[in-house]
């Protein structure tokens, strides 16, 4: 049985990125008969270029149609005075909220072999699992009203809203207290109950949902900038963190660094299960698009091929092949093999080029 992944390459080092990843989806079709049928489209600034709009109806119609979605990355200087609503950033936002992709999963995992290419010590990093789960599509992102107003006095005023309803916060918890429950069962649930409105609110519904369905998880609630040094300070203390879209933002990146790189986070965003049992994905890895090295072969690959690894596991069933996956990252780290972002040059190690690490995957991934 064939199924269907929809490339989306975007901007920058997308293209780059995502070509490694179709190198190693040809490899898991011959090894494991996986069957993946690749098809390319175009979103955030490329599709802007072609047609005038980050993501086309067309586009997304694929999207919807496909079993998962891989994208890259979006957005490059060049953009800087397109209209907000056309702008690259908007068509990843878009094709989030059109698919409903609630729920965005965002592991950060320390490897051994990375431990000097983060700036934390090593004691503080070795054995670090986390799994942050952002709320994808509410919140300050798409709270209504919006935008510049002039006040009868003629002074401007910009509004941005923070909004979330209550099936809002219990579906993004419940899979929060899902995913806790097959780890190791322990929650932090991040706002500002201190300050907003919304922190409260969300507090509150965690808290009973907790009460109804919580069995086996146990919860601890901590305000965001507390977690936010909670998580350069002691990041073991964490196994799953749930949080708001903006929180888990800003939180994801800051647990990007714990792993070393930007470069090395995955992430997947997942819908509901429709009436067909089909779940709507999204995989891209949390780094943007670099424009600064784009074009130039340097990229680290390696989140993109762990979002396929997490594509692997969570939309077609494949955990062996996506251990296995997972297994060569780990393998090719272990063996010194770097590209720039993950260089330690007290080692002597040279820096291989995105094409290179790709290929080193296949090598290790074996046959
Ligand atoms: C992310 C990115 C996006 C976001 C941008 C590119 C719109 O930073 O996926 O973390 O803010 O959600
Ligand atoms: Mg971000």
């Amino acid at each position: 049985m064939s199924k269907k992944i929809l490339l989306l390459p975007g901007d920058g080092i997308g293209q780059e990125v995502i070509a490694e990843a179709e190198k190693v989806i040809g490899w898991m079709n011959r090894e494991y008969g996986l069957g993946l049928e690749c098809e390319r489209d175009l979103i955030g600034g490329a599709a802007y270029d072609d047609h005038g709009t980050p993501l086309s109806d067309a586009t997304l119609k694929l999207a919807h149609e496909a079993d998962a979605v891989l994208m890259g990355a979006v957005g490059g200087p060049e953009y800087d005075d397109v209209p907000r609503d056309v702008r690259p950033e908007a068509g990843l936002l878009w094709i989030r909220k059109e698919m409903d992709l609630f729920a965005n999963l965002r592991p950060a995992v320390a490897f051994d072999a990375l431990m000097a290419a983060s700036s934390l010590k090593a004691e503080v990093l070795q054995g670090l699992d986390i799994l942050i789960v952002r709320e994808l599509t509410a919140g300050v992102y798409f709270g209504k009203p919006r935008g510049m107003e002039t006040l009868p006095d003629g002074t401007e005023r910009c509004i941005d809203t923070q909004s979330y309803t209550r099936s809002e916060i219990k579906r993004i918890a419940r899979v929060a207290f899902d995913l806790a429950r097959q780890r190791n069962g322990k929650l932090h649930s991040v706002e500002k109950a201190n300050v907003m409105e919304t922190g409260a609110f969300w507090r509150k519904v965690v808290t009973e949902l907790h009460q109804a369905e919580g069995d086996g998880v146990t919860l601890e609630h901590m305000y965001a900038d507390n977690c936010a040094m909670q998580l350069v300070r002691a990041p073991k203390q964490f196994d799953v963190i749930v949080t708001d879209n903006l929180f888990g933002d800003v939180l994801s990146d800051c647990a990007a660094m714990l792993t070393g790189s930007l470069g090395m986070l995955p992430s997947a965003s997942l819908g509901a299960v429709d009436s067909a049992g089909k779940r709507p994905a999204l995989y891209e890895p949390v780094h943007g698009s670099a424009p600064d090295i784009a074009g130039q072969n340097k990229a680290n690959p390696l989140a993109m091929l762990m979002s396929l690894a997490m594509m692997l596991q969570y939309s077609l069933g494949a955990d062996d092949a996506a251990k296995r996956l997972e297994g060569a990252v780990q393998a090719v780290l272990s063996d010194g093999i770097r590209t720039e972002d993950i260089l330690d040059s007290s080692k002597g190690q040279q820096a291989v080029s995105t094409s290179q690490m790709g290929d080193a995957i296949i090598d290790r991934l074996g046959s």
